[in-house]
C-alpha cells in the first residue's frame, strides 16, 4: 500500500469513498464529501492524501488551515478522514495520519487539531487539554497533537467549508 498526494483524477473516488466510509457512523448528516469538495474548491485543501492499495484507493485524509482566536498561527485541522468500511481497523487510517503529520511538520506547521472521538484519536497521539476550545462542544472532543511551541489554548475556527450553510 502507498500514501500519496491526492491528483485531479481521485476527485469523485475521493468524494464517494467519504460518503461511503461515514454513511455508517450514526452522528453523520452525510455532508463529509461535501465538505471536502467545498475545501478543494475554496483552495483551503492544505494537505490530501490518498492510501491506494494495487490501485485501488482504500483510504483519504484531508489537511486544511484553521485559526485560534482568530489568528493563523500555523495550526491545521484533520478532516475528513475516510476509510473504506470493509478495510477499517487495518492500520489505514494510522498511516494516513502519521503520515499527513510526518510532512506538516516538515513544512514547520506549528500543530494539528480536530473534533473527533478521544477513544479513537488519543490512539492516534491527540489530547485534549480543555483550553482549545470549539463554540458549545465539549471540550474533550476538541482533539489536538502539538508539533512545535506551545500546546494550543483558545478559540478554534475551521475552514469556511465547514461553516454550516443555512
Ligand atoms: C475513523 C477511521 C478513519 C479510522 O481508520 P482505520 O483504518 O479504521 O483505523 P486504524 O486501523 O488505523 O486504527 C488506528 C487505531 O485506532 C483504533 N480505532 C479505529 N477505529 C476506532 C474507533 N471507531 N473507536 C476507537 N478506536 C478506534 C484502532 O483500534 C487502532 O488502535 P490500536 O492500534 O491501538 O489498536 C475509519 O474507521 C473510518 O473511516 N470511519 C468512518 C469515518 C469516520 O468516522 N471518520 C472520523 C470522524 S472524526
Amino acid at each position: 500500500m502507498i500514501i500519496r498526494p491526492e491528483a485531479s483524477e481521485d476527485a469523485e473516488i475521493l468524494f464517494t469513498l467519504t460518503q461511503r466510509a461515514f454513511s455508517q457512523m450514526p452522528y453523520s448528516d452525510g455532508s463529509e464529501g461535501r465538505f471536502l469538495n467545498a475545501l478543494r474548491s475554496d483552495g483551503d485543501l492544505t494537505l490530501s492524501l490518498v492510501a491506494e492499495d494495487e490501485g485501488t484507493i482504500v483510504g483519504h485524509v484531508a489537511f486544511s488551515p484553521v485559526r485560534i482566536n482568530d489568528i493563523d498561527c500555523g495550526w491545521f485541522g484533520l478532516g475528513p478522514i475516510s476509510v473504506a468500511p470493509e478495510r477499517q481497523r487495518q492500520g489505514i487510517g494510522r498511516k494516513l495520519v502519521d503520515a499527513g503529520l510526518s510532512i506538516l511538520e516538515q513544512r514547520g506547521a506549528s500543530g494539528c487539531a480536530l473534533i473527533g472521538d478521544p477513544a479513537l484519536y488519543s490512539k492516534l497521539g491527540f489530547r485534549c487539554n480543555k483550553r482549545l476550545t470549539y463554540g458549545e462542544v465539549p471540550p474533550e472532543v476538541v482533539q489536538f497533537k502539538t508539533l512545535s511551541g506551545q500546546d494550543p489554548e483558545g478559540q478554534l475556527t475551521f475552514a469556511p467549508a465547514f461553516d454550516p450553510k443555512p
